[in-house]
């Protein structure tokens, strides 16, 4: 049918429940391809890595890594086995996080902890298993003219190493009962989890060929977006009910973990949380309007609930 020259075509109006629900498929999908089959040997450590990764966690990382390919011109469908990896990579320090000697969870994702059905030995293994199968994924994605697969492997590596995630998670604990500063509780955050946030839309730009400028903005976002993606965790500790979180609320004031809350207070938690936004979306200025989506998902996760 022919279309009258002067009906104006409507703006497609961006939805984010539809962008994350898309989202959430298709890395389902992907993670379903790339993990080992529950049926194949050894069972019990498949099983366990599979348990963990389909309790139903929000997919966060490699959804940021597909808006970051989208922002930098990429296509969401290249950015899929990068994102999967810093999946792996998550899950594994979910799984090892919750270990008796860690914080000692049994609830996360809404389902009882993976050592908590398996055994902590193999909780150990499978998460040491999902962290190995992060690099091989990398190690498998497209290679484009600026980055191979060794920028990729490396990032990962040097995010979920002694200096970045690790070292997070040691001052994490070490912090446990201790009067930590705001300076030391900013190092924990950006090593824990902050670290990890970048690598999710680094690797995304870097899927979709990023010049540097690119992934210099990814990087900045990802850094604020990353820091107030904690201080929200730290918040929602306090205020939701385990219900609510899938995970123990309550926690960190329990074991005295050095949080913003118990640094600051609430209220002025959120507003670093929400000073630390504004930085991240202030960061997109250089991807020139194509960042709809990353904007989109960084007002979500700073009014998040869960
Ligand atoms: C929880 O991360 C751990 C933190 C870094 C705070 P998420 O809130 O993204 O957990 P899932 O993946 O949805 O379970
Ligand atoms: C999570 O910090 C950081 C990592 C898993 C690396 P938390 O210990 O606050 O995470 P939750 O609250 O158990 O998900
Ligand atoms: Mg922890
Ligand atoms: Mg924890
Ligand atoms: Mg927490």
């Amino acid at each position: 049918m022919p279309v009258s020259p002067n009906r104006k075509a409507k703006p497609s109006i961006f939805s984010l429940k539809r962008y994350i629900d898309r989202g959430v498929k298709l890395v389902n999908a992907a993670l379903n391809q790339h993990l080992p089959k529950a049926s194949a040997k050894p069972k019990t450590l498949h099983e366990s890595m599979r348990y963990s990764m389909f309790a139903g966690g929000k997919r966060l990382r490699p959804i940021l890594c597909m808006a970051a390919a989208e922002a930098c011109g990429g296509r969401a469908s290249d950015s899929l086995i990068l994102g999967s990896a810093a999946e792996c990579i998550h899950t594994y320090s979910l799984i090892h996080d919750d270990l008796p000697g860690m914080d000692d969870d049994d609830l996360r994702r809404g389902k009882p902890t993976n050592h908590v059905v398996y055994g902590e030995g193999i909780a150990v293994l499978a998460g040491d298993a999902l962290l190995t199968l992060a690099f091989d994924l990398a190690n498998q994605a497209r290679p484009t003219k600026r980055y191979k697969q060794n920028d990729y492997v490396g990032e990962l590596a040097k995010t979920a190493g002694h200096a970045e995630l690790i070292a997070g998670q040691v001052a994490d604990l070490e912090g446990e009962g201790k009067p930590v500063t705001r300076a030391q509780l900013r190092y924990i955050h950006e090593r824990k989890t902050s670290a990890l946030l970048t690598c999710s839309v680094r690797l995304g730009g870097m899927s979709a060929n990023a010049t540097p400028r690119q992934l210099q903005a990814l990087t900045d976002f990802g850094y604020h977006v990353g820091l107030a993606f904690q201080v929200i965790d730290d918040i929602l500790d306090v205020t939701q009910s385990s219900e609510q979180l899938g995970k123990t609320a309550g926690k960190d004031a329990a074991v005295q973990k050095a949080t913003y809350p118990s640094i600051v207070g609430l209220a002025k938690s959120r507003k670093i949380a929400t000073d630390l936004t504004a930085k991240a979306y202030s960061a997109l200025k250089p991807l020139k309007g194509k960042a709809v989506a990353l904007e989109a998902l960084a007002d979500y996760l700073l009014k998040r609930d869960h």
